[in-house]
């Protein structure tokens, strides 16, 4: 969703913004903006559509200047407009951006328009730069206006503002929505996502709840809740340029795909490092934590969520112990049954969707204390809230669809599964080290799927006039077929649903014709035989079959029915090999199709509103 980014340097910041910008436009947003300091007052572009767009307006007004600000926005109070984008101004002096939801917007609106303040956008934003003026206005520096303006506020926020009269410095401000600070030489950075100043420096520091900081040239200055300076560690980023560049593919999305034996290997590194399935690969005091817990209890959403749904099958059956997955914005607001022993599981590719987080913050007021994260993103919220944690070592995922994201989150909950089997004296060394071994394997299992993508670009082009697609899938490969559902939906626009394939005759079989494809995951395990029942009940319907199955299954081709193999069935490790058959069906049915692949209309990367 919306996105910061700011410099304050000795040398034109305009490239440097409009750089940010570009690479935070996969967040998802509809207009753009930049600030700078002018000779009198501060100047701004601003534009909807592309940072493309804003860029040439830039370019032809001859922006430069050594200090500025510039944000992507996504638009929540306020209609896709001019006016309502970012940043905004204040008298002509003082210009800010913001990430975020002001909740008290309205009272401190009239507040301001009482005191004389002239509104020209509809945003919940624009409150933030008045008050922050007026307290300029009453003298105060401009960090102490703005941790003043900071206190009259309810909501999130990631907050950046200039002012025309203190050319020197850049203040900025979060509560509830990631911002940190890059360190360079001489020059000094604010962004809300570190791919924005990635060119730039790879020094950053994390601001935290309700800090404020002060950038200079020289030096950055950071302030806690109080405003009592404070110490905040300093990371060295591992987000490469490489990792934000498109390279030899088309797509990210598509790069991303093919990333996957890579990023997989990296998420079960950790683990043959141990050379077994440890506690300790989720935190120091995990074994304490792990040890006696007697259920789980998965919160995420979309495809983090079906990553959760899988993982039911493993946990209950290898574990033993039960485990519930919900959709996190369903948990936050119903009256859940605290249960000490639980472990609350979280799964975010970003770590910062905000239903996600803030299912986690009510489980924590509950009385939850075993907390474990599953995330993409190191320092990011939703693990930094959380006692443990397993970092999926996928690298900056960049399109909206999520793929290496979600086999990496496999990995890292098939991890957790045998790691409290081992702790409850459920996994015998023999099957671990099996395992193990299986796990050694994936990456090389995962690439023979995605050889397969010449075939299934061809199906692909089957599907891309089609208006609806039904999915099907039976027991671990349920939330594949899920899965798989919701990339077509999301990146082709073709309507998709899933069903479990026994309950096709419950209702949904009345929607079969021959206009119908179905796509069915029906590799050789145990729920085999059924599948191929509910199959029959498709073709006995003139609807067309699609089937993603592997060698060992005895089945082939016949009119009507098309066939898809992996190499071998790869056991319980079979719905992450699974997952690539489906992606790859997404990509190139949206290919044909011509849509947005990595910026599908609506959708945003980081989901951090309700
Ligand atoms: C998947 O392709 C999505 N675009 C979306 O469902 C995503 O998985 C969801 O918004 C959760 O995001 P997170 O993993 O960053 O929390």
């Amino acid at each position: 969703m919306c996105g910061i980014v700011g410099a304050i340097a000795d040398r034109d910041v305009v490239p440097l913004l409009i750089d940010g910008l570009k690479r935070l436009e996969y967040r998802g947003y509809d207009s753009a903006g930049i600030a700078i300091l002018g000779d009198t007052c501060v100047r701004r572009v601003r534009r909807t559509g592309r940072v493309a767009e804003m860029e040439s307006a830039a370019l032809a007004e001859s922006f430069v200047s050594p200090l500025g600000i510039g944000h992507t926005r996504w638009a929540t109070h306020g209609g896709v407009t001019e006016n309502n984008a970012h940043p905004h101004i204040s008298h002509g002096e003082l210009a800010l951006v913001h990430n975020g939801i002001i909740e008290n917007h309205e009272q401190q609106r009239a507040r301001l328009q009482a005191l004389g303040y002239e509104f020209e956008s509809q945003t919940d934003t624009e409150v933030v730069a008045h008050l922050i003026h007026h307290y300029r206005a009453q003298g105060a520096s401009l960090l102490q206006a703005l941790q003043t303006a900071v206190r009259d506020l309810d909501g999130a926020y990631a907050i950046a503002v200039i002012d025309q009269r203190d050319p020197s410095r850049m203040v900025a401000a979060r509560m509830g929505c990631p911002l940190l600070v890059g360190l360079g030489d001489g020059e000094n950075f604010v962004a809300s996502d570190v791919s924005a100043i990635v060119s730039s420096t790879r020094r950053v520091i994390f601001l935290e709840e309700g800090d404020t900081a002060e950038l200079t040239r020289e030096g950055v200055a950071v302030f806690d809740t109080d405003g009592t300076p404070v110490q905040r560690e300093e990371h060295l980023s591992d987000v490469s340029l490489a990792s934000l560049e498109l390279g030899p593919y088309r797509h990210f999305m598509q790069k991303e795909i093919h990333e996957q034996p890579r990023a997989i290997a990296d998420t079960i590194e950790a683990l043959m490092g141990v050379g077994g399935f440890a506690p300790e690969l989720f935190g120091a005091d995990a074994a304490e934590v792990l040890r006696d817990v007697d259920s789980v209890q998965i919160l995420a959403c979309g495809t983090s969520y079906y990553a959760g749904l899988t993982a039911r099958y493993w946990i209950e059956g290898m574990v033993g112990i039960p485990c519930a997955v919900e959709v996190a914005s369903e948990y936050r607001y119903r009256t859940a049954v605290a249960n000490p022993r639980q472990l609350i599981v979280t799964i975010s590719q970003s770590g910062e969707t905000l239903d996600t987080m803030e299912a986690l913050k009510y489980a924590k007021s509950l009385g939850h204390a075993r907390t474990l994260s599953i995330c993409n993103v190191p320092e990011s919220a939703i693990p930094r809230a959380s006692r443990l944690v397993y970092h999926t070592r996928a690298g900056a995922e960049i399109g909206v669809a999520s793929t290496k994201a979600f086999t990496t989150q496999l990995v890292a909950l098939f991890t957790l599964t045998a790691t409290l089997a081992k702790l409850r004296g459920k996994l015998a060394a023999l099957q671990e080290a099996e395992l193990l071994e299986a796990l050694r394997h994936l990456p090389g299992s995962v690439q023979h799927a995605l050889n397969l993508e010449p075939q299934i670009a061809v199906w692909a082009e089957r599907f891309s006039p089609r208006q609806h697609a039904l999915f099907l899938g039976r027991g671990v490969h349920y939330p594949i077929a899920l899965e798989g559902a919701l990339k077509l939906k999301e990146i082709s626009y073709i309507h998709a649903e899933a069903y479990p394939a026994g309950e096709l005759k419950h209702g949904p079989l009345a929607l079969v014709d021959k206009d119908m494809p179905v796509v069915v995951i029906a590799p050789n395990d145990r729920l085999l035989e059924k599948v191929k029942s509910n199959m029959q009940e498709v073709r006995a319907r003139g609807g067309e079959l699609f089937v993603f199955t592997d060698a060992d299954s005895q089945f082939g081709e016949s009119e009507g029915v098309h066939v898809i193999r992996t190499p071998r069935h790869v056991g319980v490790l079979s719905p992450i090999v699974h997952t690539i058959p489906v992606q790859l069906l997404a990509y190139h049915t949206a290919l044909a199709r011509g849509t947005d692949v990595d910026k599908p209309r609506n959708l945003a990367k980081s989901v951090t509103v309700e």
